[in-house]
This record gives C-alpha cells, structure tokens and sequence, in this order.
C-alpha cells in the first residue's frame, strides 16, 4: 500500500555494542542462583549475555552504540537524537541530551522514549515523525538498556534472561520506495496490564503513597507466563497487520526480526505465521534480552554475519512492558560492512 507522505524515513546507517563482560549460564549457578542450565537453555534459549561493569551505565552504551552508526551512516551530523531506555542514567534529567554532547552533537534535540522492550520501533515512529514534519532531516535513534542495573540478581526468573547491549541507526529524509525505507507502522499499548512488567518503587506514585518502598521494590520484577502469552498473541497480530499494509504476503518476506525475549517465543510466532525457521533471525542465545536495544542489535550483528544482506525483505515486530507492542517494514539498505 503506498502512502501518501513523499518524505520517508530511510535507514542509513546502523551500529552495535555490548560490554565485554559476558556471563554464561554456568557463572549465574556459580554465583548462587538456584537454576540450571538445563532449564534456562530449554526454557528461554539463552547460553550466555553481557553486563556492564561497575561504574558503566546506559549513556556509556549508547555513545559506543551511535559512534558505529553515525560511522556506517558516513555522517558526523544528524539534527535530532531520540533514545529509547528503560534504564536511563537518572529519572531526571532524559539521558539522550548526554549522549548528545558526548558525540559532539551540542544543541540538537535529543529527548527520552520509555516503551521498555518495544523502544525501538517506538523510537522508529518518533523519528520518522521527526523527518515528515520536517523538523529534522537526519534522526541518530539510539537504543540501550542496562537491564543488569535495574535486575534482582536473586530473582532467577529474570536474572537468567536479561542483558546488558545497545543499538543505533541513523535515518534520513527520502523517498518511500527506496531501500531503507521503513514501512507503514503498526504501534499499540495496554495500560490495563502496566502491573504484568514494572519496577514498583522509584516513581510518583510509591513516592505518594506513604509507605515505605521494601528493597525489592526498586527491581525489575515480571510475570513470566502472562506476560508470555501476551507476547506471543499481540506480535502474532501487529506482524500480520504490518505486512498487510505493506502489501507483502508471508512468503514474500526474507528475515523476521523479533524482539529477542524468549527463543520459545520466536518459534510461537514463526509456526503461527508460518516462517521457515532460517529466514528468523536470532541472538539470544548469546545476549539474552536486552530490552530496548534488541532489535538494533539484532539487526546489526544480522548484518555483520551475512544473514541480513541488501534488498531482504524484513518484518520486525517487539513487544514490551506497558503493555506496548508493534511492528514495521523494511527492505534493507546496502550498508558498508563493519
Ligand atoms: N531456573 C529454574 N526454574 C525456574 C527459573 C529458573 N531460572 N525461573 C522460574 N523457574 C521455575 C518457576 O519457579 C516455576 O516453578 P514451579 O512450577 O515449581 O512453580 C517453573 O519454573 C515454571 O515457571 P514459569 O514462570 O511458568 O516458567 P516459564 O516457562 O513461563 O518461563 C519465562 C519463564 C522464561 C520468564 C517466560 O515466562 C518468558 O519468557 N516470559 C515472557 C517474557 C517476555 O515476553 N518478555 C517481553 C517483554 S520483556 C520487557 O519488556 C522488559
């Protein structure tokens, strides 16, 4: 379906990185949680993921993140920067007016998205709005989530699943058809169950409630199997949806990126669709979830091993708390390697 804007949002740039240290499943057991790698491979699909290190926070991510996508987008420049976090380096001020300076980029704007795991098609549809409007011609969307700050390291049903990483592109104003081009976008939420994913304290409303917060308040907590069976049925849907306006049958498409909460959940997905399992692209077994910056980093290290080339076909679809969900389009752009 073409639509009807002549200034589209066209990826030209992407770039990735996640902190050297990286924890397998067997360091978590070693560390005391009462798990097994076993499960955690059967149930979730992941070996290992990354953690910052003492004194590293989201901001450090995302700079790593943007300097590789402003350097395979050959530009220095850009006229907005959007960054979606749920860790971001303080609940005030929003950390992209940081990022920003650090990568000398001093008085554009630059401003926070909170739609936890769906951050970057969220950050996709601000950019792209951010291009239509003319307010900007080049859009930096960083993505970067230090989940490994914000987790309860007893807690086994989250500490074994998320991680620490990040994620850049680079958009610019063009034409709807070229390569590159995102999509007709596909976004929703349902606030009716904001309780299913949600750190408790920290906010306004533990702030008035009166009561003081216990210590676990202020960690990542989760309801797995609920939340599971919302994923696997919102993204279902919103891919679905996201193709049709783009006018692409199933067997039209090459690569399916999926948010990379669960590798049961992109099998889900894939048999519900019917996507051969080589055209679903996968990193979890290596970096686990890492909230915001999954798709980015999917996207690029797709890239970087040659499972994601020029002209694929893509359909990306995320899911998060919030709830928020959504799914987009794009036949990847001709990018030079890393
Ligand atoms: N090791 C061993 N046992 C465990 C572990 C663990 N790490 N974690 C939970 N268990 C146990 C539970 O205690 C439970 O035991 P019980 O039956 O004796 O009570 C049993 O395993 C089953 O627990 P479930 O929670 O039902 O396990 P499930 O198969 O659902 O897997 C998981 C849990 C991995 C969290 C899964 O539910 C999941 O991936 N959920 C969806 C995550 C998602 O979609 N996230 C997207 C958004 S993330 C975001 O926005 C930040």
């Amino acid at each position: 379906m073409r639509r009807p804007s002549h200034r589209n949002a066209v990826l030209i740039g992407i770039g990735a990185y996640v902190p050297p240290t990286r924890i397998s499943n067997a360091d978590l057991i070693a560390g005391g949680l009462d798990t097994s790698d076993e499960w955690i491979r059967a149930r979730t699909g992941i070996a290992t993921r990354h953690i910052v290190q003492p004194g590293v926070a989201t901001s450090d991510l995302a700079v790593e993140a943007a300097w590789r996508a402003l350097e395979s987008a050959g530009t220095g420049e850009v006229d907005a920067v959007v960054l979606a976090t749920t860790t971001p380096d303080r609940p005030c001020p929003a950390t992209a007016p940081d990022v920003a300076a650090r990568l000398g980029l001093h008085e554009v704007p630059a401003f926070d998205i909170a739609a936890v795991c769906s951050g970057f098609l969220y950050g996709l549809a601000t950019a792209a709005g951010l291009i239509a409007s003319h307010a900007a011609d080049r859009v930096l969307l960083v993505t970067a989530d230090a989940f490994s700050t914000l987790i309860n390291p007893a807690d086994r049903s989250t500490a074994v699943i998320f991680g620490d990483g990040a994620g850049a592109v680079v958009l610019r104003a063009g034409h709807v058809d070229e390569p590159g081009a995102i999509g007709p976008m596909v976004l929703h939420s349902d606030g009716a169950h904001s309780d299913l994913i949600e750190v408790p304290a920290g906010g306004a409303r533990q702030r008035v409630s009166g009561t003081e917060p216990r210590a676990e308040d202020f960690f990542f907590r989760m309801q797995g199997r609920e939340t599971y069976r919302h994923a696997v049925t919102r993204m279902t849907e919103a891919s679905a949806q996201a193709a049709r306006l783009a006018g692409w049958s199933m067997t039209d498409i090459d690569r399916f990126a999926v948010h990379q909460a669960n590798a049961r959940i992109l099998n889900s997905l894939a048999t519900r669709l019917e996507f051969p399992p080589d055209r679903c692209l996968s990193n979890i077994e290596h970096v686990g979830n890492t909230g915001a910056a999954s798709l980015a980093l999917l996207l690029a290290q797709s890239a970087d091993s040659g499972l994601l080339t020029a002209g694929h076909k893509v359909l990306l679809t995320a899911f998060g708390g919030g709830l928020t969900w959504g799914a987009t389009t794009l036949i990847w752009p001709d990018l030079p390697a890393h």
